[in-house]
């Protein structure tokens, strides 16, 4: 990893102008102390993007991404710290620092394509192996789960030689790839017991290769026969591989424009899939849709079909799915599966027109996100049905408004209460939400008029916020640190954490802080800086503690409703539920008394 010194990037910091660089991008307009403009990393048609050139950060209301303009780079490019830092350096000019070493570049690039040819070569043995009398039995799993020869073929599926004596090592190194490399690219380990003797990392499964950019093996899945733990073991990060960035089965699909693509859970869904000549099916690698695979498919088509599994879990992963593909401006609609199936076993009980079929019926996102929040009721009840009718409204209230017209009518009718009525109900409920912001005096109002603030906003708010008084007078560093357990956001405890360490007073140190922060902290950071500073903390401290509190209790309350659905749930436990959940509400509404008079 390349190495720049501080004081060299504070003075690229000092060289550059975000909003001449962020110009190239997006067309900004000045507006209240800010530029302003629709945003690069998600789809919209208002402007909630801005830049505050006196800071030198970017922040997104909508997105909520945000940082300086190394991070800005880093996001607009997706390269990495260095890549971005090279870039800038190239545009003012400025000299790499004599140990941040192109020939480290090099050399790295160098060690990285060794790596690509070494997957590639174990690809290779694995797929030799299937076909060997050794992989008969795998041959013959695969055969069982209907997967042809063909399609083992085209996916390159493999066999990984069961045994603790290297047999790929040996293959390999004897083929000039040296321990370091193998190691590396996660092949291959080195013994614990004998310093000298390396064991295959895969042993005893079937090997599903995974192919990145350039049709180049970049890491493998393998799965275990029979009922081993784990199931799927899979390369785990290496320079080469990162889980969240791939897809698998996209490599198959780039130039081909498929139109659509499908959306699927695992490697055995995109294979069967492909077995009943569905070829357009890919899959994330065992981990919720992330943005960056979101702007794979986005690169790829306009429109996604999700196949989730139709377990409680699918169904869960769906939803969050459906927002991630959103904030890319990607339409997704979604499959829903009978009595939990997955899309392979689907296919293999039904067959394939009954899985068109199932295609054709592919409901929009939207009527799946209010049916899935209508499953979290009984509309037997009368007490819920109200609920459900009060959380429905202010779900269809945030749809557009062609949309609302059609989902207040579907509302009303699996409510029974009036259109009107309802729409009503969406209209107070978001007065509510408003007046509570201008009392509280922290909340972006911008957002509040135009959108009801979900609970994740209030939540970010009242963290950001508190973080912010922490980083405006470090007094209240200790103070916050006593109410850790009540932040729970990513971004937000990966910023706190580093709060001691933060450079005070020198904007240029402070810019290159927050560059080399990971994950969402630096975005954090800039949603904080983007709140106007804080006229009475005192009031804002014990304001934003009492509004996650709050929040504690909600999602406590929203636990126990679950609960109170599950049909286990015995009569008196349901009771006691009620009760639980009557204290919790009584609470609330009385800290919401005390805490936010006007
Ligand atoms: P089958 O169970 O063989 O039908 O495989 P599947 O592809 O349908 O897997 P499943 O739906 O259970 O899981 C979806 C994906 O999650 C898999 O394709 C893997 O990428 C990942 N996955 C599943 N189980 C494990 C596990 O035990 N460990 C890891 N690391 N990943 C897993
Ligand atoms: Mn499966």
């Amino acid at each position: 990893m390349a190495y720049f010194p501080d004081a060299w990037l504070e003075e690229l910091i000092s060289k550059c102008d975000i909003a001449a660089l962020a110009s190239e991008y997006v067309q900004l307009k000045p507006r209240g102390g800010r530029l302003w403009g629709c945003c690069p990393f998600h789809h919209e048609k208002t402007p909630s993007f801005s830049v505050s050139p006196d800071k030198n950060m970017y922040y997104c209301f909508g997105c909520k991404k945000g940082g300086s303009l190394i991070n800005f780079v880093m996001d607009i490019e997706n390269v990495s710290f260095v890549d971005a830092v090279r870039q800038l350096a190239e545009r003012v000019g400025m000299e790499l620092p004599e140990h941040s070493d192109e020939k480290g570049a090099v050399q790295n690039r160098e060690k990285r394509e060794k790596m690509y040819s070494a997957t590639r070569e174990a690809a290779l043995f694995y797929h030799q192996r299937l076909k060997q009398p050794m992989g008969r039995e795998a041959c013959e799993y695969l055969a069982k789960r209907g997967v042809s020869a063909e399609t083992t073929t085209a996916f390159g599926l493999g066999w990984a030689p069961d045994g603790w004596d290297g047999e790929l090592f040996k293959h390999l190194n004897n083929n000039g790839y040296s321990p370091e490399t193998l190691t590396e690219a996660g092949l291959c380990s080195k013994s614990k017991k004998d310093d000298s003797k390396y064991y295959d990392w895969f042993r005893g499964r079937v090997i599903f290769p995974i192919i990145g950019s350039y049709n180049r093996v970049v890491g493998f899945g393998a799965r275990a026969m029979g009922n081993e733990q784990p199931k799927y073991l899979n390369t785990s990060e290496t320079p080469i591989f990162n889980k969240r960035k791939i897809l698998f089965g996209l490599n198959r699909l780039k130039g081909k424009n498929p139109g659509r693509i499908i959306l699927v859970e695992g490697y055995m869904d995109v294979i069967g899939l492909h077995e009943h000549g569905i070829v357009n099916a890919v899959a994330s690698l065992g981990t919720a849709l992330t943005q960056q695979q979101a702007r794979l498919l986005k690169n790829t088509v306009s429109e996604v079909i999700l196949a989730y599994d139709g377990d409680f879990a699918g169904q869960k992963a769906t939803l969050e799915a459906l927002k991630t593909l959103e904030a890319e401006g990607l339409i997704a609609r979604v499959l829903s599966f009978p009595n939990g199936m997955d899309p392979d076993e689907f296919l293999l009980s039904k067959g394939e027109d009954a899985f068109r079929a199932l295609c054709d019926e592919a409901v929009s996102q939207n009527s799946f996100r209010l049916n899935y929040l209508k499953s979290d009721y009984d509309l037997n009840s009368e007490d819920q049905r109200m609920a459900f009718a009060r959380a429905g409204s202010n779900l269809v209230s945030q749809f557009s408004p062609v949309e609302q017209e059609h989902y207040f009518a579907e509302l009303a009718s699996m409510t029974g209460f009036s259109r009107e009525t309802l729409a009503l109900e969406a209209q107070t409920a978001g007065i509510r939400e408003v007046h509570k912001n201008t009392v509280t005096n922290y909340r972006n109002t911008r957002n509040a008029m135009t959108k009801l603030p979900s609970e994740d906003d209030r939540r970010r708010n009242a963290e950001g916020l508190l973080i912010r008084l922490a980083i405006d007078d470090p007094a209240y560093i200790p103070r916050i640190e006593e109410q850790k357990q009540l932040i729970t956001g990513a971004g937000a405890t990966a910023l706190m954490d580093t709060l001691k360490d933060m450079p005070r007073g020198d904007p240029e140190a402070l810019q290159v802080f927050v560059s080399r922060m990971e994950g969402n902290a630096s975005s954090c950071f800039a949603q904080c800086m983007s709140m106007p500073e804080c006229e009475d903390p005192e009031t804002c401290f014990s304001e934003c503690v009492a509004e996650l509190i709050r929040l504690d209790r909600e999602s406590e309350i929203e636990k126990l409703q679950q609960q109170f659905q599950d049909d286990t749930t015995t009569k008196d436990k349901k009771a006691e539920l009620l009760r639980r959940i009557g204290e919790l509400r009584g609470k609330n509404d009385e800290a919401e008394g005390r805490g936010y008079e006007p």
